[in-house]
């Protein structure tokens, strides 16, 4: 028999509390009976990660798979206005006149209570259709979209199929139809009202707003003394409110030199997940004015590595943008832009002038025209 004498790294987290250690002990009287494999804490940590790694695998797939089932059947689609076409709503399903006949949008639409979906009753061959009580539910629009967007139906019985751990899936159209799959029966509030508006969803914005590298320039030359320095980081910091978890950046303060705000994450981009976007805020205070501000060399550095991430795929490989917080700009720098930005103008350049040097806004204005950002 092989004694564990070690404690595995799962329980050493699991058991702080000395109920546990309690539990230890009657284990410890099991022993001589059972046979005890070693456990070693480190693998089973990597189990469990590729377990993860294989769920979120599998619900990426099946993502892939509705996305390209989505994209072939728009393609196909020819939008028709004079679109005649009878769908099943999720409020008006099985819902029926004085005469007992089903409404319109609605119909017989059969339902069983299942326990993978909480115990709510489920049509696990077909989806339905959600329209936000402010639209009207038969807008040639949404019946168009409607329509084609029927070809999801086999997609997400397959891929129910294929990862029985799915729960929902859903189609969220920027028309404002929400195709949700399994089909279920939704029931308005007290006031006939069902304000779900899937355009208004978090998962929604995010997949909408394409992921986008951003490198934040923040000018501390010596006129940005006070106040602007305060406006600039108050910019710096709502301009990270507006990214999400797609998204990655980083910021940089130019005076002279170049400086990293965070010191360590120098030449590279981190995701703007709220645990980096905080950390950079705090940095944020650090900041202080001096010097004269040499935009150029600044520039260079962010074009350098947008371009480095590109290219090796780390960044979210999609738009890329700089933020240029300045009080002004003494020169265009077309060289600059004419080395790395032109002529596709990949990377868009967004300044947020602080101040009212017009002489200088001209600079800035023409450098966001040159460069796709206004
Ligand atoms: C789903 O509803 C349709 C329409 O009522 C019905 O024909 C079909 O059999 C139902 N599927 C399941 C799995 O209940
Ligand atoms: C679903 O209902 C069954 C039987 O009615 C019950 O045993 C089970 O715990 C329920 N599951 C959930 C998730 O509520
Ligand atoms: C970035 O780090 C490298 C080496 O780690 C150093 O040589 C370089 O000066 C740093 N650049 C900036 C702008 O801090
Ligand atoms: C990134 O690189 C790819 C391949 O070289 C290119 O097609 C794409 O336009 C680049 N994107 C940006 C934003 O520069």
């Amino acid at each position: 028999m092989q004694r564990n004498r070690r404690i595995p790294l799962m329980h050493l987290l699991l058991c702080v509390m000395s109920a546990c250690w309690t539990a230890l002990e009657k284990y410890k009287e099991y022993e001589k009976s059972v046979r005890i494999e070693e456990i070693d804490g480190a693998k089973l940590v990597k189990n469990v990660a590729q377990n993860m790694e294989e769920i979120f695998r599998k619900k990426a797939e099946a993502t892939r798979r509705l996305v390209e089932a989505a994209e072939e059947a728009h393609l196909q689609h020819e939008e028709n206005p004079d679109l005649q076409y009878e769908y099943f709503n999720a409020v008006l399903i099985n819902e029926v006149d004085e005469d007992g006949n089903s409404v319109e949008l609605g119909g017989e639409f059969l339902l069983e209570p299942n326990d993978h979906f909480n115990n709510l009753s489920v049509n696990l061959s077909l989806s339905v259709v959600q329209v936000p009580t402010n639209m009207y539910n038969k807008d040639p629009d949404i019946v168009n979209g409607v329509y084609w967007s029927e070809a999801l139906n086999k997609v997400f019985v397959d891929n129910f199929k294929r990862d029985p751990t799915l729960i929902w899936q859903y189609f969220g159209s920027a028309k404002g139809f929400f195709r949700q799959y399994p089909g279920v029966k939704w029931h308005p509030d007290e006031h006939g009202v069902i304000a779900f508006d899937c355009r208004n969803r978090k998962w929604y914005i995010q997949a909408a707003t394409s992921p986008k590298d951003v490198v934040i320039l923040v000018d501390v030359s010596g006129s940005m003394k006070g106040l602007r320095l305060t406006i600039a980081r108050q910019t710096v910091a709502s301009i990270l409110d507006t990214l999400g978890d797609d998204d990655f950046f980083n910021i940089i303060a130019y005076n002279q030199e170049i400086h990293y705000v965070e010191p360590c994450l120098n030449g590279t981009l981190v995701q703007a997940d709220s645990t980096n976007k905080d950390h950079f805020k705090e940095h944020l205070d650090k900041l202080f004015a001096k010097g004269i501000g040499l935009l150029g060399n600044a520039l260079t550095e962010a074009f350098t590595i947008l371009n480095e991430i590109n290219q090796t795929g780390r960044g979210s490989s999609c738009s890329q943008a700089i933020m240029l917080i300045t009080d002004g700009a003494t020169a265009m720098y077309d060289d600059v832009f004419a080395k790395y930005n032109w002529p596709e103008r990949k990377v868009r350049i967004f300044p947020y002038l602080i101040g009212r040097e017009s002489a200088f806004a001209d600079n800035l204005k023409w450098m966001a025209c040159a460069n796709k950002g206004l």
